[in-house]
């Protein structure tokens, strides 16, 4: 029968084959980025990667080391099977791993400007680290459950590297990658011909609600893609609620600006009292 110690061991050997994929992905996403401290942060997490594996060789020799029993002929059997089935005809590849790397590829080889496929990288990497983070953080689990001391701190040792790794692609993304795509994005645009660019203004306002509406069931941790949308939904409500401000009362803007961030809040008792002015002068003009 499958027990604990067959989770951590598949855990461990998903993981293994999950880093040997990201060693073989990096080279070519560090290669595409553009901004400086982006290639920074992908090179320098190369090595720890390569480390990382290194790392959970050692596990893999340690979970053999404490093998307490010899196991029969027929359990054995039972186990391979376990594995196999999980890798698929006994090839340890890690299948999950291997789509996101895939999606992460075919959106690198889409036309867009360098600063967009930095954010894209960004994305494709962040999603990566939260995979390896879900599997270290198990597999610490099991560790820990086990009593096997020696493999619960190598995967505690990696899995901080994972969150600093993730922690630092969410401040480069928010900091300066998502804002200078979200500015290559407006001088795009600006280039275009009027009809054109109108029409994609329209569709991006639209995808821009239904990602505000989605948003506001999620709870727990602010990541890069929700904390960015929601800055990059906000800055475009607050330009459609100025163009809209003379058609729609303070109520639709008030709701407009609600999941806004501390520029849009700034930004809004201005309008209130630019139509406050004009309200003002609207009744002088009427009395005279
Ligand atoms: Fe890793």
């Amino acid at each position: 029968m499958i027990d604990l110690k067959d989770l951590l061991k598949h855990e461990i050997m998903d993981l293994y084959s999950a880093e040997a994929q990201i060693i073989d992905a990096l080279p070519a996403m560090i290669d595409k980025a553009k901004n400086a401290n982006l290639k920074k942060a992908l090179q320098e997490h190369l090595k720890i990667t390569e480390e990382q594996k290194r790392r959970l060789d050692k596990m893999r020799q340690l979970m053999n080391d404490n093998k307490e029993e010899e196991e029969s002929q027929e359990t054995n059997e039972e186990k391979k099977g376990f594995f196999s089935r999980l890798f698929g005809n006994g090839m340890e590849k890690c299948k999950g791993m291997a789509g996101l790397i895939d999606e992460g590829q075919k959106i690198m080889k889409e036309d867009m400007s360098p600063e967009v496929s930095d954010a894209a990288i960004i994305a494709s990497a962040q999603k990566i680290e939260h995979y390896e983070i879900s599997g270290y953080g198990t597999a610490r689990a099991y560790a820990r459950d086990l009593n096997l001391k020696e493999v619960q701190n190598l995967l505690e040792e990696t899995l901080k590297e994972e969150y600093e790794a993730d922690d630092r692609l969410t401040q480069l993304a928010l900091k300066r990658v998502n804002p200078d795509a979200e500015k290559a994005g407006i001088t795009e645009m600006e280039n275009r011909p009027r009809n054109e660019s109108a029409d994609e203004r329209s569709a991006t306002s639209r995808s821009s609600a239904k990602k505000s509406e989605s948003k506001e069931h999620k709870p727990g941790r602010k990541e890069n893609n929700e904390v960015s949308s929601t800055r990059s939904d906000a800055s475009k409500k607050t330009s459609s609620a100025k163009a809209n401000a003379s058609k729609s009362g303070s109520s639709k803007q008030k709701a407009n600006s609600r999941s806004g961030n501390q520029k849009t809040k700034k930004s809004a008792p201005k309008q209130s009292q630019s139509k406050a002015k004009k309200g003002a002068n609207n009744k002088k003009a009427k009395a005279r």
